[in-house]
């Protein structure tokens, strides 16, 4: 058994900035505190790492921390951030293909497939190179991107922040024969739509969450979320489920 946790959009900003009266490193410091209780084998960051833009500064201080935790972790690049700096921080990661950062590894027989979604959409190159390495999988992938590969139902982050081929994303899925677990951030809410065999699970962030039944931007609460993914070899079963995490507010 494989347990991993996907934490994702945590949006950590420098020591100074408290968005939405919100204490982003104090978050940060909390959710890798949480995570480290659950013995866990593997952690994957769904992207946005920075509060706006890439900085240097903020995710060397986050590589202390996750370092720390004594763990493997990967990451996949959100629309916050730079995958070729990124990576350069983050030098265990592989290198980007043409400014992209997209690569695939096998865990407990499982290809897992971490895509890059920075730009709002995927070149022609790595929907190929995805269409490529899908036929040739032997069980069941996992494919952790940024942002769904469709419309969840979400007005404000659908009518703004959907990704952009995602028509051409999701037929690229839909036309591989195994169903197809798919993690994703972005969209700030907890969410999970099946749609033949693919499957795809929006996870929470670690900064605020979005209400999901407007179509302008309002919050719908401020504590953190991560899930925790469990990986039986030999059967073809993913379970997941989402815990929260009380967030920082300064009131
Ligand atoms: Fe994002």
């Amino acid at each position: 058994m494989m347990k991993i946790c996907f934490l994702t959009d945590l949006h950590t900003g420098n020591p100074d900035d408290k968005p939405f009266d919100i204490d982003l490193r104090q978050n940060f410091l909390d959710v890798i505190k949480a995570i480290a209780a659950y013995n866990l084998d593997l952690l994957i960051i769904g992207g946005d790492l920075c509060l706006l833009g890439h900085e240097d500064g903020i995710c060397q201080w986050q590589k202390i921390h996750l370092d720390a935790l004594g763990i493997p972790y990967l990451i996949t690049a959100g629309n916050h951030d730079d995958p070729v700096q990124l990576q350069r921080v983050f030098d265990e990661l592989p290198t980007p293909i043409s400014g992209e950062l997209y690569y695939q590894k096998n865990f407990q027989s499982r290809p897992f497939f971490f895509l890059d979604t920075s730009q709002g959409k995927m070149s022609k190159n790595q929907k190929q190179w995805l269409r490529d390495h899908l036929v040739t999988v032997t069980s069941d992938p996992i494919i952790v991107m940024h942002h769904p590969p469709m419309l969840m139902g979400v007005p404000h982050m659908d009518q703004n922040h959907a990704l952009q081929d995602r028509d051409e994303v999701l037929r690229i899925l839909l036309d591989c024969s195994r169903h197809i677990d798919v993690l994703c951030g972005h969209y700030h809410v907890e969410k999970m739509i099946r749609m033949q065999h693919v499957t795809v699970h929006v996870t929470p962030s670690c900064y605020l969450q979005i209400d999901a039944s407007q179509v302008d931007f309002a919050v719908d609460h401020k504590n953190m979320a991560f899930r925790l993914i469990t990986l039986v070899p030999d059967e073809q079963r993913f379970a997941s489920e989402v815990r929260y995490v009380p967030g920082n507010e300064i009131r």
